[in-house]
């Protein structure tokens, strides 16, 4: 069947365009048709289930409990006339047995498929389990199915036509966006339903109306399309229009308060997002855009960062201790008095995920914990796997839900095969120990739990085969916070988020959609193509929103970042290190950091030149400072007033670097981004937060600081490495320290005057030359730039690099993968001199007190 008749049957306002369609000849297989098979199917000892409720194409499904399997099938298709195909009349559930497989000569399927215009890639070499995928190259996908799964047969699952017919050899297809149906109070050229990638849509208003939104938008490889939607402003005191999606006709045209407005998605796409949205007291259309999608259509990691994070960051926002109302964009308010957040991730382990997905899923949870937990906010895991039965990674309940290390750790030890053979897909049941530990947590804290927000993350790659309606639960937590157990639009619950993410194609849309949380502006279901770009969604999180924090930096998104090479894009390391700067001044090169939107520290020799004995210090309006943003010029100059070079010359030792450390105001405020932004200082109260201190924020002082962050005798820490690249080492303390400066001794040999300690004097942290990391070490011209440690996911300062004892690179030539075992780096403790930075900050940055 062509798409003629399906658009004289679902859109007579388009015949013209169907005709242009069908001249493509597109051999689509969407199609309306009325016939439709009967729901009466019934297993004996089982359960059956229906995709889309019998239509032609459909499914149904047979499921039994575990330990039997439904036999002769477990599967029909919904063919043309209406007729469940096979037509066999009884199916059983019965036992399975272990005997049978075992006898069975062991059959491995064809590793030699093809697909038309793409590649075939197999898991496991065509044993039986193993997974076929097919690949298409960019704009096209393949079809009917994108993987197949080798029975014990030796046989590739079958691929049915959404009409019923099964076919053998998949093929790549054209993506295709859906066209901009209606535009009310305006003009929309061209009119037809599909449009292929590179072809654009114009858009007008009616004479007297604004255009919002795009007047063109193109239809990109992704099946996307540019742009935002446009509407035609009409002038109104209710809501605005909320514009009509592609591949959407929307019924309603009044827009007062109250009144409701209703989408329906073409034939070929799905709807995501509501059905209904009604204009709402607040002028303001309830939940999120709907969009309409088809199933080969992915959402892009980048754009699911950000509006995860952004969502997300409302959340934390509201949960941060010091929260301040933000500006219009979220209309989330403050109800907790002392945050507290509750995290709930549900991962799918069913039977249909492979065991290197699996590990994907994992990584990308364990990424996504990580980005959680920059935020400042106190918060507890509940991590549960699911199949039949959900497994506990660890819950709310215990006291160490709190520790990120913990979490990871238990995270990281769970193994897939935890679940034997038990390997349905029953979201209800996972869903249903979430409600129990709320139950729990609310009897046991009324307060305390109307004060905790709870936010369900669940990742699926599929649909429920088994187990009540997950809905159902959702709306039995629902009331146990107090909301109702279902409404059209959740904003007004501030204590639930409900987020989903769909992974590959078989996920069903519309069932995941009902489950996500419902809110104005927020999106909280997304679809996305494979673990792996689940994973890059979470390495991408943390955006401007968390602009003005401190220490917060991007991941290496991509080893090529890590990698030595030259070619790095300088834009993306930006990212990776906002803080840092390049600091230039008589062609001498130098780093620093910024600590505040005014002020940068970097080293003192960066400002000097000594001329024979006199030291000449630099004018601030020669010194360039050049962020991940831009530049900017100094304006003054504060050299530690203890820092002088020739200090030790009468004791035979040329420079002496004891207080190198400078501050330089900038000419004019850095404006902060994600690529330009500061470094948290320790002994302030932003690093307070940053380290979660707060709850004790009376009496957090610098020296608790000190040993939160230098706990250890060797402390791992980084530098930046040629202004671009993050380099591991490791600080001595304690015991360490004495073997770590010893190794200067050599080059003192021959001094008598002064002792090693007079040299590197307690200021210095010392690194390098631990045996089991094989440190990286400094080149010439990183000095001035931040020694830095990470905790949680931000990043803190704790010296600013002064000098080396090995010169092994300088700014610019190939560094050594291996360097000396005696070079040591020499960086001066921001701890040493608290005082200083405190008498010159104090007032951008608000200390802690740094007396004990
Ligand atoms: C199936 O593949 C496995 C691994 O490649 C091989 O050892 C086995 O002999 C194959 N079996 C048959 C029947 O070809
Ligand atoms: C759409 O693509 C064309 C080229 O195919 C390009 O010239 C045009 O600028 C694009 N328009 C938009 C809005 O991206
Ligand atoms: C998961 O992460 C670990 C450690 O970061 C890595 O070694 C492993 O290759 C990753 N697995 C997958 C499937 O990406
Ligand atoms: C939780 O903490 C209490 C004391 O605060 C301790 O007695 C108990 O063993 C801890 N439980 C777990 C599971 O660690
Ligand atoms: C918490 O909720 C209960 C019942 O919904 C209510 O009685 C109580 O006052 C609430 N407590 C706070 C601190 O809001
Ligand atoms: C962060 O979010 C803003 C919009 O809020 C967006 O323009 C920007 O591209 C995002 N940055 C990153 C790195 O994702
Ligand atoms: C540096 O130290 C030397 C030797 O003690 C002293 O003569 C000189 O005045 C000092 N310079 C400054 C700027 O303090």
């Amino acid at each position: 069947m062509h798409f003629t008749a399906a658009c004289l049957l679902s859109f007579a306002l388009y015949i013209s365009t169907c005709k242009v369609h069908a001249a493509d000849n597109y051999n689509y297989d969407y199609d309306y048709d009325d016939q439709k098979c009967s729901m009466t199917e019934s297993i004996i000892g089982g359960t059956v289930k229906y995709s889309k409720d019998g239509a032609v194409g459909s499914e149904v499904t047979y499921y039994c409990k575990d330990g039997f399997k439904p036999y002769p099938i477990f599967k029909k298709i919904c063919n043309s006339k209406g007729k469940w195909e096979p037509e066999i009349s009884r199916v059983i559930c019965e036992e399975e047995s272990d005997y049978d497989d075992i006898e069975e000569p062991q059959k491995n399927c064809s590793v030699a498929e093809i697909i038309k215009g793409g590649r075939v890639s197999y898991s496991n070499e065509g044993l039986e389990g193993s997974v076929l995928s097919y690949h298409c190259n960019i704009g096209y996908y393949p079809y009917p199915v994108s993987t197949r799964v080798c029975n014990s047969g030796g046989e590739w699952s079958i691929m049915i036509l959404p009409n019923g017919k099964t076919v053998s050899t998949a093929t790549c297809k054209d993506i295709l966006c859906p066209g901009q149906l209606q535009l009310d109070n305006g003009q929309l050229w061209p009119k037809k339903q599909w449009f292929k990638i590179g072809e654009e849509q114009e858009f007008s208003c009616r004479e007297g109306l604004t255009l919002s939104g795009s007047a063109k938008r193109n239809c990109t490889e992704w099946g996307h399309w540019t742009g935002t939607l446009p509407v035609c402003i009409d002038q109104t005191d209710g809501c605005r229009d909320p514009g009509i999606p592609p591949g959407a006709i929307r019924s309603g045209d009044r827009f007062q308060i109250g009144d409701q407005v209703k989408y329906r998605c073409q034939s070929g796409t799905d709807l995501l997002g509501p059905e209904v949205r009604v204009c709402l007291d607040s002028k303001e259309w309830s939940g999120p855009e709907p969009r309409c999608q088809a199933p080969y259509v992915f959402d892009l990691p980048a754009s699911v960062a950000q509006a995860m994070d952004g969502s997300l960051s409302a959340v934390m926002d509201v949960s941060s201790p010091d929260f301040k109302k933000k500006g219009p964009n979220y209309g989330r308010t403050l109800k907790v008095a002392d945050g507290r957040l509750n995290i709930f991730i549900l991962i799918d382990t069913s039977g249909s995920i492979q065991q290197s997905q699996f590990e994907r899923a994992k990584n990308a949870t364990a990424s996504l914990i990580r980005k959680l937990s920059s935020y400042e906010v106190e918060m507890k895991f509940d991590i549960i796997s699911y199949a039949s039965e959900p497994q506990h990674i660890i819950t709310v309940l215990d006291n160490l839900s709190g520790n990120v290390d913990v979490v990871l750790k238990r995270l990281n030890l769970f193994k897939q095969t935890q679940h034997g053979k038990k390997t349905g897909t029953n979201l209800y049941k996972a869903l249903k120990s979430v409600h129990e530990r709320l139950a729990f947590l609310k009897s046991k804290n009324q307060n305390e739990f109307n004060e905790t927000q709870n936010v369900i993350l669940i990742e699926t790659d599929g649909y429920t085969n088994m187990g009540g309606n997950p809905q159902y639960v959702l709306g039995l937590i629902r009331e146990l916070l107090g909301y109702k157990s279902r409404s059209i639009d959740n904003s007004h619950e501030e204590l639930l988020d409900v987020y989903v993410f769909g992974i590959g194609a078989s996920v069903k849309r519309s069932e995941l959609k009902s489950l996500a949380s419902s809110k104005i502006r927020e999106r909280h279901l997304f679809i996305l193509n494979s673990y792996e770009d689940l994973g890059e969604v979470f390495n991408r999180m943390i955006n401007d929103s968390a602009v003005t924090k401190c220490g917060v930096a991007h991941e290496l998104v991509s080893p090529r970042i890590d990698a030595d090479d030259d070619d790095n894009d300088l834009s993306q390391v930006a990212y990776t290190r906002p803080w840092h700067v390049s600091i230039s001044w008589q062609a001498k090169p130098c780093q620093g950091s910024i600590l505040t939107e005014n002020w940068v520290i970097t080293a003192a020799h960066c400002l000097m030149k000594l001329n024979g004995v006199l030291m000449e210090q630099a004018n601030p309006k020669d010194v360039i400072i050049e962020h991940g943003d831009g530049k900017v010029d100094a304006s003054l100059i504060i050299l530690h007033p203890d820092f002088n070079v020739t200090k030790l010359r009468d004791k035979s030792i040329n420079e002496f670097y004891d207080y190198d450390v400078a501050l330089i105001k900038v000419s004019s405020t850095i404006k902060l981004s994600s690529k330009a932004r500061p470094v948290c200082l320790p002994c302030t109260k932003a690093a307070n937060r940053a380290l979660k201190m707060t709850s004790i924020s009376t009496s957090s002082t610098c020296k608790k600081h000190k040993s939160a962050l230098l706990d250890l005798q060797q402390t791992q820490a980084y530098f930046i490495r040629q202004g671009k690249t993050r380099k591991s080492t490791h600080i001595q303390t304690g015991e360490k320290r004495g073997d770590c400066i010893e190794q200067f001794r050599p080059t003192l040999a021959s001094n008598n005057l002064v002792s090693l300690t007079d040299v590197i004097t307690d200021r210095f942290l010392c690194t390098g030359g631990s045996q089991k990391y094989k440190d990286d070490i400094t080149c010439k011209g990183d000095s001035g730039g931040s020694l830095f440690l990470r905790k949680g996911m931000r990043y803190f300062q704790v010296g600013v690099v002064s000098w080396g004892t090995k010169l092994v690179c300088d700014s610019t030539t190939p560094t050594v993968s291996e360097p000396p075992v005696d070079a040591r780096d020499f960086h001066i403790s921001v701890f040493s001199i608290m005082p200083w930075l405190k008498e010159h900050l104090d007032k951008e940055l608000d200390f802690l007190p740094l007396e004990n």
